[in-house]
């Protein structure tokens, strides 16, 4: 349980964004495939990412750390060794799909499980097109559910639509290909997170993205790097909301990644009335990163919907507390992916902050939230065990009249350690 009170006032200062989740995870699987020491540079150490570090320990990959430095020595995609064990990948459905995409194709057979939550998310996403390019994967519930039971063999390349823009389907399907006979195609019905393709294009892959189709051309092998991990937009996106809402304050956020594929929050935070500035720009590693300044201002109410929507997936929850802190009833639409994250996310951040006094409803594609009429209160709220939902409480409980109690606050540990530490520090 986690006590938090109303912010005693603005909220100023400077912080460092915590390492982004989704490269990290990239960077210590891709690195194993280029024959070759590669070196990643503030890696996340949390939860998640280290699910990612130890399945490659497990598949025979030699990686030293020295605080958030590794040192990944890459067998090659074909020294990749069958793992004795289950590949545990915990919470993490990016480690999940990304390995069972790259065992799928390998000469060998693996079997992926991860916690609870984990073991309830889809996989016929995955499963599906990579059984039309040959893979021999089982699952349960009628091949939906982990654990997983993969079959390496040989593939074939593919043309595929996919349903819904999912960059672990997308970055499964690519790894699939890098050994595929002939090339693949792959097109999303909006832009999803593009780190798998700007990485793998910077090791040598022969990629191309054109509007949203990616083209991938196999066998050509890949180079170790000396990749630096960026700050996550999506850990960033706590404090940018708390920062908007609180009138008065003033953060400075530095080094966080605003690929374009990731940035929706800035884009909507700036039409809700917010007040953030983007300064020193540069390209680190290939991925756009720059401080952003985020001042308080009176927030208004949006409606959110259509290709925005995977550029903001994972700031949706905290994006529904801006909302409530906004003058006006806001709507999202097309985020049902938020019902098969982590946990339905529609459903667990629409109770909880009727507990707390909003006036938020869940629809079956989004919310809607009106905000400002009921004033936010405190109350003893749930995480849902989901980091993303435990941050984002914390950040209404922020704007909210007297105390509330979180409870499952360890939660954040799977993308942000240090959360509460920070709050604490920026709060008081
Ligand atoms: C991620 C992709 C997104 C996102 C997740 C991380 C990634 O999931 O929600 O937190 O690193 O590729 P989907 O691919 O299911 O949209």
């Amino acid at each position: 349980m986690r006590q938090i009170s109303k912010a005693s006032g603005p909220l100023r200062g400077e912080i460092t964004a915590e390492a982004d989740k989704s490269i990290s995870h990239r960077a210590v699987i891709f690195s194993a495939l280029a024959r070759g020491e590669s070196v990643i540079r503030n890696f996340l150490l949390a939860a998640d990412t280290l699910s990612s570090f130890s399945c490659m320990q497990q598949l025979g990959v030699d990686i030293t750390r020295e605080g958030s430095l590794l040192r990944v020595k890459g067998p090659g995609i074909d020294g990749l060794q069958e793992p004795v064990d289950v590949l545990n990948c915990g919470n993490s459905g990016t480690t999940m799909r990304l390995l069972t995409g790259l065992l799928s194709a390998r000469p060998f057979f693996s079997v992926l499980s991860g916690d609870a939550s984990l073991n309830n998310r889809p996989m016929k996403r995955i499963k599906n097109p990579l059984s039309s390019m040959g893979a021999q994967i089982t699952a349960r519930s009628q091949g939906n559910f982990p654990p997983l039971a993969v079959n390496g063999r040989n593939l074939n390349g593919i043309d595929y639509s996919l349903p819904v823009a999912s960059a672990q389907v997308k970055s499964a399907l690519l790894l699939a290909a890098l050994t595929a006979d002939g090339e693949t195609t792959i097109t999303e019905p909006h832009k999803s997170r593009d780190h798998t393709e700007r990485m793998l294009g910077a090791m040598g892959a022969q990629i191309k993205q054109e509007g949203l189709e990616i083209k991938l051309c196999p066998g050509k092998d890949l180079t170790p790097q000396d990749f630096i991990v960026p700050g996550d937009i999506s850990s960033a996106a706590f404090f940018m909301v708390a920062a908007a809402a609180v009138p008065g304050s003033e953060l400075i956020i530095k080094g966080v990644g605003i690929n374009p594929t990731r940035s929706g929050i800035i884009d909507v935070l700036i039409q809700m009335g917010g007040n953030i500035k983007i300064e020193n720009q540069q390209v680190i590693s290939g991925e756009p990163v720059a401080d952003l300044i985020v001042s308080g201002s009176e927030l208004k109410a949006v409606e959110i919907s259509g290709d925005i929507i995977p550029r903001l997936i994972d700031e949706l929850p905290v994006i529904a507390v801006a909302m409530a802190a906004a003058s006006g009833t806001s709507i999202v639409h097309d985020a049902q992916e938020l019902r098969v994250k982590e946990t339905d996310r529609i459903k667990a951040i629409t109770s909880e902050l009727l507990k707390m006094g909003v006036n938020a409803e869940a629809i079956e594609d989004g919310f809607i939230i009106e905000g400002r009429s009921s004033t936010i209160k405190g109350a003893q709220v749930n995480s849902h065990g989901d980091h993303r939902i435990a941050m984002s409480l914390a950040v209404a409980a922020l704007l909210a009249e007297g105390e509330t109690s979180i409870s499952n606050p360890q939660a954040v540990d799977i993308s942000f350690p240090g959360f509460w530490q920070e709050l604490d520090r920026l709060s008081r």
